[in-house]
């Protein structure tokens, strides 16, 4: 269990799960805006239809209230849905009400995965109530350091993926069962730093996904292999 897709576009998930490598679907109100012709009663049709795969399907909270309406929400999707395979993404915000619907939804059953995390305290607040996912969002955290602390580029790279490793260190030895989905991945390099500094499962967008299969060196070693054959099958007819 090591790629999600971070898409609600139904003909991307319908064309990828067929590489059998997906094995989860994360989504936010901003993929859900990108999608066209989605209203509202589509987009509940639309969690239906993602939840058709067997696989865990993660859905942001959208009622930025109180606890009590965040609480509703989740209940709304957990009753109208009734899969396992839900799972509620409840956002870190800085009052802790984030923390406080994770646990009522925990109490009650209901996956959680806490996201927009950035930094590794956030994680480690969520990991301790036991969510099944911790969601830090990579790129957004190389921005921040170049931004806010003038990292450049590889400095900011390496910032992230030591608070990856770190996290990683933390859930091993603390013993937490919560694994670290990296989200926000812009390139095919970021799916592997990722998973080598110690993330248990990336979230990758179909624009990266489909450049994962390519290489040019592969491509030529292929030709090369094909045009051998032709010559092969063309010397002995
Ligand atoms: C992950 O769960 C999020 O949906 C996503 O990866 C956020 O990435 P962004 O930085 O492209 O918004």
């Amino acid at each position: 269990m090591t790629l999600f897709l971070d898409t609600a576009n139904v003909e991307e998930v319908a064309k990828y799960m067929k590489w059998g490598v997906i094995k989860g679907i994360t989504t936010n109100q901003k993929i859900f805006s990108m999608e066209k012709n989605l209203d509202r009663h589509y987009y509940e049709q639309r969690i239906k239809e993602l939840l058709q795969y067997d696989v865990p399907v993660s859905i942001e909270l959208t009622s930025n209230g109180t606890v009590g309406e965040l609480i509703k929400e989740a209940r709304f999707y957990q009753r109208k849905f009734d899969s396992e395979n839900l799972v509620i993404k409840v956002p870190m915000w800085k009052d802790g009400k984030g923390l406080e619907v994770a646990k009522e939804l925990l109490d009650g059953n209901i996956k959680v995965n806490m996201t927009c995390l950035i930094d590794i305290n956030q994680a480690i607040l969520a990991c301790e109530l036991g969510v099944t996912y911790v969601s830090l969002f990579y790129n957004r955290m190389i921005d921040y350091y170049k931004k806010e602390l003038q990292q450049d580029l590889d400095e900011a790279t390496n910032s992230a993926l030591i608070e990856i490793d770190g996290l990683r260190n933390v859930i091993k030895m603390q013993g937490y069962g919560s694994k670290i989905i990296c989200g926000s991945i812009r390139e095919p390099r970021d799916v592997k730093n990722c998973l080598e500094f110690g993330a248990h499962i990336v979230t990758v967008t179909p624009k990266v996904l489909e450049q994962l299969p390519f290489h040019p060196k592969t491509e030529e070693t292929i030709a090369e292999f094909d045009e051998a054959w032709k010559k092969f099958i063309g010397d002995r007819k």
